[in-house]
């Protein structure tokens, strides 16, 4: 079934032409990814959902590792991550990628010039028929992706920090393993997404496992 429903969404969320087009193999995500990868290398996963995807490059990361694995990313893509990639100009994360200050300039202009959405999908080249593009907000556009018949066995959330992302994937999908990213951010406002995690844990009898920035919830 899910099976059908991936060939389908990839028919009606097509990719754009990334011809030409320059990929930018940049990520927002933390440490600790090591996590989802052994999950995805012993559980061998057929379906993961990718709340939050940027640049895709953690969604490259997750189909590099497994080539029967499949991905449906939601994300808006939208063109507020053009200011967003200029403010990294400069900043420790975009520096630690690229030392060079012309090419981190050259990043932010190919984003704006290129769009994010189109500067992501080229980041996938090689994975056209492994991807699907799902753009939107989550938890709105869950529903509807559920209601394509797609269930993953594994959701990743590296968006809003927001509870209602767990709460609705539990809902929807309550056989997928429920991991992602954000245990380390926020220090100074005391970890809002462990606080999140951590609640959603207690509330419907999961362990959390953390490394870093990233966390998974597993059944007891
Ligand atoms: C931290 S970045 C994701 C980083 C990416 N996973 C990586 O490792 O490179 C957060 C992304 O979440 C997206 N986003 C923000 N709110 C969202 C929402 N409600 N639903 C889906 N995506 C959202 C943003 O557009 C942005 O691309």
């Amino acid at each position: 079934m899910t099976a059908t429903a991936f060939k389908k969404l990839l028919t009606d969320n097509p990719w754009p032409n990334t011809d030409g087009v320059t990929a930018w193999d940049f990520t927002l995500g933390g440490r600790g990814r090591e996590l989802i990868d052994q999950i995805i290398l012993k559980q061998k996963p057929s379906f993961m959902l990718e709340i939050g995807c940027f640049l895709n490059a953690s969604a490259k990361r997750w189909l590099s590792l497994d080539a029967g694995l499949k991905l449906v990313g939601v994300d808006p893509w939208s063109d507020t991550l053009i200011e967003q990639c200029k403010r990294y100009v400069g900043r420790p994360g975009l520096t630690r990628a690229y030392p060079d200050i012309e090419e981190q300039k050259l990043f932010a202009s190919d984003i704006e010039r290129q769009s994010p959405f189109v500067t992501a999908m080229a980041n996938l080249s090689g994975f056209e028929d492994r991807f699907v593009p799902y753009r939107g907000f989550s938890p709105e556009v869950l529903a509807a992706l559920k209601a394509t018949g797609f269930v993953p066995d594994l959701i990743y959330i590296d968006a809003g920090k927001k509870a209602d992302d767990l709460e609705v994937c539990h809902a929807l999908w309550p056989a997928a393993m429920i991991t992602g990213d954000d245990w380390h951010w926020g220090r100074t406002k005391g970890y809002p997404m462990r606080k999140i995690v951590n609640a959603f844990a207690a509330k419907h009898g999961f362990t959390v496992i953390a490394d870093h920035a990233t966390w998974v919830l597993e059944r007891p």
